[in-house]
């Protein structure tokens, strides 16, 4: 839950921005240009969402016609059903028979600085992409990958991830994007439960000046899997990597000879697109299940609608996220794609070589639309205007920040110092499992306050209420449920059919558990409060705590741990762990560090804790539950006067506080 304070200082929030009244002038006409417009067709896509979705399918290429639009109820959802289609092909062969072969598709930013002073940058046309996709396609297939068959991807922001997963997409091999921050065991543990043979990779990837070793840390992965028979590797960096001859092959290699065409596979609407592992409440994360048809009709009609897409308008659009998460699949490349507007991707760090290097991007490539996460922009604060100021931003049209919330101090910087006044900021909320933006202002439209992701999306029907189902009175936090199916959301959870009932379904009956609690204020504005799991959102990627517990309990000197989230600046929120240790073993600043390290190492960077204890106990109640809000206050350094009376032996508690 978020603290208190920042409850409260939430509540009092109520500035009210309306869309500059030249917006669709500035973006070249609005889609949704009026509250009213919002309205009526919000109230249509709630009573007639075959139709209403239909209608948007009918933007897209079909190989064949659905028979019904959307069919079942939760948890058994199906949308367009008996449709035919394929996502790679509206990504790129529907722009080519549109006449825009010849128009931007990918706009790709290395991060070392060359002689010029910019990056290296690579331009791609729907036509490049197709040559380079339909190659890589040929020989993924010639390496034995056919339709079904789970590919790994695990590389750096390189345009080849796209032009891998795109690949993957047109011959029918549901991905599995593997963030390039995560350790080997991570992707031995994904690998297994995919049971995926082959993994693509970089042999490394640019980060702040430095390599991160990708290739051997697959090699390390393949000590821990037997799963692993193929490696397909992009040479980037040229560091020196291992072979292993038989199973190790260039990219350039198997691509040298393959032909410049590879005809989509004809996927049922139903069919699984892509995997994408995320975190939850129990140590092992959880292999979400995204499908061909709803999943391309909703991102695409949330791209085109929330960014305001218009190709032909000299837009280009950019959102930060890394592929590697779910905002990257959608709105890097799958959502985006199919709008025509070219696409950046930006290989490094916002402040490598200097805290300006975004907006140096921005001003560079005349970006229209710019999306990111307010750690992101938390952090541009915190490192001051004169880098935002030296450029000139005057091309940026609309705002996105996406990942957690944003504190208002922080959408007011964004708005006043990127957006100069006049940037709509959309603040989208959404889930790797929704697929799409849920909650979200149309920036044509919406009147907009900081800090709330205001209204929902068409098709949307969201609310908030109790255990029961019943929607809480306005101003009061409660569950966030979705109470009706919507075309992007997941289909499961990979080989866990239980677990996806449990977690999202049977809380509360006949609704979609986000997972999150919210409040609705009296214009019916949602706000976000936090997590109601153990589920902990860390500069906007989601971890779980027990994951981060299971891996220092790993760690021989470690017996017990409890992990925590605590605000943090920058981040949002920061990881503070409790450990006990093992007979023999003493606290020391070493063995911190071994322990923050061994983290690293069992997760990725990420995890890795920003505050680490060791005590001689933990607080828990008489039945042996560890008092985890007892904890937060401890690591917040705050006192909330909580009640204690269940905890078990009051000593640890005050020495817990007494230690540094
Ligand atoms: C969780 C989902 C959606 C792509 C990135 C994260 C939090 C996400 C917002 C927002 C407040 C947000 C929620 C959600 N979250 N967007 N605009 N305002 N909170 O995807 O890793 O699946 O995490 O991120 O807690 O449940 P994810």
């Amino acid at each position: 839950m978020t603290e208190t304070s920042n409850i409260e200082s939430i509540l009092q929030e109520d500035r009210v921005f309306l869309p500059p009244e030249n917006f669709s002038e500035r973006v070249g006409g609005a889609y949704i240009d009026s509250m009213e417009t919002y309205t009526k067709m919000y109230a249509r896509s709630i009573d007639d969402p075959d139709g209403f979705w239909a209608e948007v399918a009918d933007e897209l290429d079909w190989f064949e016609r659905w028979n019904t639009v959307s069919s079942g109820s939760f948890p058994d959802v199906k949308w367009f059903e008996g449709g035919k289609t394929n996502l790679c092909h509206n990504c790129i062969d529907r722009q080519i028979n549109m006449g825009r072969g010849d128009a931007t598709a990918i706009i790709w930013e290395g991060e070392p600085v060359g002689n010029s002073g910019s990056g290296e940058v690579r331009e791609l046309t729907y036509h490049d992409l197709h040559t380079e996709v339909c190659r890589f396609a040929n020989a993924l297939k010639e390496q034995g990958v056919s339709k079904g068959d789970i590919v790994t991807i695990y590389m750096g922001m390189v345009p080849e991830l796209a032009i891998a997963t795109l690949a993957c997409a047109r011959i029918g091999a549901p991905h599995s994007v593997i963030f390039g921050g995560y350790s080997s065991q991570a992707i031995a543990d994904r690998v297994n439960d995919a049971n995926s043979s082959v993994v693509i990779t970089c042999d490394g990837a640019w980060r702040r000046g430095n390599v991160v070793p990708l290739k051997d840390n697959v090699d390390a992965a393949t000590e821990l899997t037997d799963v692993i028979e193929t490696v397909i590797v992009l040479k980037r960096c040229e560091n020196e990597i291992a072979w292993v001859k038989g199973r190790d092959h260039w990219w350039h290699d198997i691509c040298e000879s393959q032909e410049e065409d590879c005809p989509c596979e004809s996927m049922d609407a139903e069919d699984m697109l892509f995997l994408l592992y995320t975190s939850g409440s129990t140590g092992k994360p959880k292999g979400i299940i995204h499908t061909t048809g709803g999943y391309m009709v909703y991102t695409y009609l949330t791209s085109k609608w929330v960014f305001n897409l218009r190709p032909d308008k000299n837009q280009v659009y950019w959102c930060t996220a890394d592929v590697g998460w779910i905002t990257g699949h959608s709105y890097v490349i799958y959502g985006v794609l199919p709008n025509g507007v070219p696409t950046v991707m930006y290989e490094g760090a916002p402040n490598f070589p200097e805290p300006d290097r975004f907006w140096e991007i921005v001003e560079r490539h005349k970006v229209t639309q710019f999306y990111t996460a307010p750690t992101a922009i938390r952090a541009f604060m915190k490192w001051g205007d004169e880098y935002p100021r030296k450029h000139d931003l005057d091309s940026l049209r609309v705002l996105g920040t996406v990942g957690e919330p944003i504190n208002p101090e922080a959408w007011m910087w964004y708005r006043e110092i990127i957006g100069g006044n006049n940037c709509p900021i959309v603040d989208t909320w959404w889930q790797t499992e929704t697929g799409g933006h849920m909650l979200t202002p149309l920036p044509g439209a919406t009147p907009t306050t900081p800090g709330s992701c205001t209204q929902p999306f068409f098709g949307i029907d969201a609310a908030i209420v109790t255990d029961d189902g019943i929607e809480v009175k306005t101003n009061s936090g409660g569950l966030l449920v979705i109470r009706k199916p919507w075309p992007s959301m997941l289909r499961g959870i990979y080989g866990d059919r239980e677990r996806f009932i449990d977690t999202y379904f049977s809380r509360v009956n006949g609704m979609y558990l986000a997972g999150d609690s919210a409040r609705r204020d009296s214009n019916e504005n949602f706000w976000i409060m936090g997590r109601i799991d153990d589920v902990i959102n860390v500069s906007g990627h989601r971890l779980g705590t027990m994951e981060v517990e299971s891996s220092l309990v790993s760690h021989e000197s470690v017996v017990e741990a409890a992990v925590v989230g605590v605000p943090h600046e920058i981040k949002g929120t920061g990881i503070a762990a409790f450990c006990t240790l093992a007979n023999g073993f003493d606290p020391s600043e070493e063995l911190k560090q071994s322990l923050l390290e061994h983290v690293g190492k069992e997760i990725g960077a990420i995890a890795k804790p920003d505050l680490l204890k060791f005590t001689d106990a933990l607080p828990k109640t008489r039945s042996g539950k560890i008092m985890r809000r007892l904890l937060r206050d401890v690591a917040a350094g705050t006192d909330s006067n909580q009640d204690v009376t269940t905890l078990e032996d009051f000593t640890v508690l005050a020495k817990l506080r007494s230690d540094d």
